[in-house]
């Protein structure tokens, strides 16, 4: 979603660094973007344009500070009027902003009546506009934000920039800010990763801090205005943004999937056992996770059943706080975030923590918010994640559950080996791509795909139909093969393609017979299973691994999402609408 990248320092042409910053954010999703440079004599440079950052650079313009946002639009459409920076009447107080301002349009009412005039249709824009009235009353810049902070309600990433003091001032709540310093500057970002190329020591501001740039230096305050000793740590972040030969970040991550299920069934056993403790002290606990990270959560809790005998439960995080009744001082919750950084994860953590329960993230990203408010963190390590849809990051996680499960079951041994077949099962289906692109070719003009899926290929299935809907556009639905007698079957007619995962294991039979109800009603069965069946109009063999044949099965999917994608000339890089990191409710 929205990224912010600004610097103060020696450079001299720092609208193309910040050009750059910005394009290193754009794997988060945006729709437009803008930057602002101070140039001399207090004059400056904007640049606010719709759509994607294009391969050319800006003219070299001589500017040794400034900042630039890529905006995700919440509030107000997609025109260059809505894009950040925003600015007060006079143009001297500038504003780049992640998140909502919830209780903007109260404080829009009261400016306007103050005589502000407001170019944009953005929550935004009320912030300038408040420093600009609260300066009619003091040049205490400090005290200015300290008194918006007071102010404005929800959860927010702000840099204010007051033009002819040159000084920056950054908050937040909730919303990452991160800073870095070397020779020859201060840089600031939403997001380490774009802060890695320049610096290798950090500071993640906590929410209520403010962060002061001002002649090169950096200061920092608490809430109430009280000086704080900044402590840098070390950023230990691989900045890998090359496509290295692929075309796509998608195939990319696709194909990486062996190694990073290698290196945690070969390197995760200790910190599994820790998390295993952890669980077996807590009583009442829930997964939690949006998207794919929730439906790798619901795979977790079929494998803590079947596998460790032990219940847990699987909440969406966005309805999480409407469930969280229930949490006391011995319950355990553990969110699932690639990113770290998605807002509903977040707001979920901390209300686990109001109520005092313990919390064990699995996350990918080393200091992100959700890293940093956790009591206990496992890395997924599975490496940057830069196309906006899961692959790797979701097969990790299913390999850490996995395993978590057969710790708690004292079967370490065998988890691992399961997931080494599942391992061979991945390599081979990617192996098949040529059968997964004439099956993609021939879905790419269906209308709908349904998907079946009983125990815990129903998670699979799900997980399987994002994939498909988010990155080729095609509605796809994942069913439990079960339910399907219960409505779903309304809608299959002739030719209607409907993928069935059928692992042989205790739903085999049952998910056969829910292959041949939608046969007999004229559906195209695309059968995944190690025993193929004359149902299927067309077959995949992969073999059982147990439950660790989730893996090869979503990689299946993801495959078959990429292929079609192609298919239908899209980019599955950067789906419309979506962002990969999602940090606004
Ligand atoms: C789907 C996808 C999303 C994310 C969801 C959570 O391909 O990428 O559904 O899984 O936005 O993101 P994280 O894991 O970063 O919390």
């Amino acid at each position: 979603m929205c990224g912010i990248f600004a610097y103060q320092g020696e450079k001299t042409d720092v609208a193309n660094l910040i050009f750059s910053g910005l394009k290193s954010l754009e794997y988060r999703g945006y729709d437009s973007w803008g930057i602002l440079v101070k140039k001399n004599n207090n004059a400056f440079y904007l640049k606010r344009q719709v759509g994607k950052i294009k391969e050319e650079k800006l003219p070299p313009i001589f500017s040794t500070e400034g900042f630039g946002h890529t905006r995700w639009a919440t509030h107000g459409g997609v025109f260059e009027k809505n894009t950040h920076p925003h600015f007060d009447s006079q143009k001297q107080i500038f504003v780049v902003h992640n998140g909502i301002i919830e209780n903007f349009n109260q404080l829009k009412q009261e400016l306007i009546k103050k005589g502000h005039i407001f170019t944009s249709e953005t929550d935004t824009e009320v912030l300038p506009h408040l420093a600009e009235e609260l300066r009619k009353k003091t040049n205490d810049r400090l005290k200015i934000i300290k008194e918006i902070i007071k102010k404005i309600q929800g959860l927010n990433a702000v840099i204010f920039y007051f033009l002819n003091d040159s000084e920056f001032y950054a908050f937040k709540n909730s919303s990452p800010i991160v800073v870095g310093k070397n020779h020859d500057g201060i840089f600031l970002a939403s997001d380490a990763s774009a802060l890695a190329p320049y610096i290798n020591k950090v500071y993640f501001l906590d929410d209520g801090e403010i962060l002061v740039i001002k002649e090169k230096n950096l200061s920092l305050f608490d809430k109430n205005g009280k000086p704080k000793k900044i402590n840098f740590i070390n950023l230990n972040y691989k900045v890998e943004d090359t496509l290295g030969g692929y075309k796509h970040f998608m195939i990319k991550e696709i194909n990486e999937q062996p190694k990073v299920l290698k290196t945690i069934v070969d390197t995760q056993e200790q910190n599994l056992k820790k998390a295993a403790n952890l669980i077996k002290k807590s009583y009442g606990s829930c997964f939690i996770g949006c998207g794919s990270a929730y439906y790798a959560s619901l795979t977790g809790t079929y494998f803590f059943s079947k596998i460790a005998k032990r219940h847990i439960n699987a909440a969406v995080a966005s309805e999480f706080s409407y469930l969280a009744d229930f949490l006391k001082e011995t319950s355990l919750v553990i969110p699932l975030s690639q990113s770290g950084e998605t807002i509903d994860v977040i707001s979920s953590i901390k209300k686990a923590k109001e109520k005092k329960a313990k919390t064990l993230a699995l996350t990918n990203v080393l200091g992100s918010t959700l890293y940093r408010l956790a009591d206990e963190k496992l890395l997924l390590l599975a490496g940057p994640e830069k196309c906006v849809l899961s692959t790797k990051s979701f097969t990790a996680k299913l390999a850490f559950l996995y395993l978590l499960a057969h710790i708690l079951n004292g079967t370490f041994k065998k988890g691992q080996e399961n997931l080494k077949k599942a391992i061979k099962e991945v390599e081979k289906i990617i192996n098949e791509r040529e059968k997964i692109k004439k099956l993609a070719s021939f879905l790419k003009n269906k209308e709908h795909i349904f998907i079946l899926g009983r125990g815990v290929s129903y998670p699979v299935a799900l997980e399987s139909a994002l994939k498909i809907k988010e990155s080729s556009y095609i509605h796809a639905e994942g069913f439990p093969a079960g339910e399907l007698k219960h409505g779903v079957i309304a809608l299959i007619e002739k030719e209607t393609p409907v993928i069935v995962y059928n692992p042989v294991d205790e739903t085999y039979e049952d998910t056969l017979s829910s292959a041949y109800e939608v046969s007999a009603r004229g559906a195209y069965v695309i059968g995944i299973s190690s025993k193929n069946n004359s149902v299927y109009h067309q077959f995949f063999q992969i073999e059982d691994c147990a439950d660790a044949t989730t893996i090869p099965n979503v990689v299946f999917a993801q495959l078959l999402g990429y292929y079609m994608t192609l298919a239908r000339g899209l980019d599955p890089d950067k789906p419309r609408n979506l962002a990969k990191s999602v940090t606004v409710k």
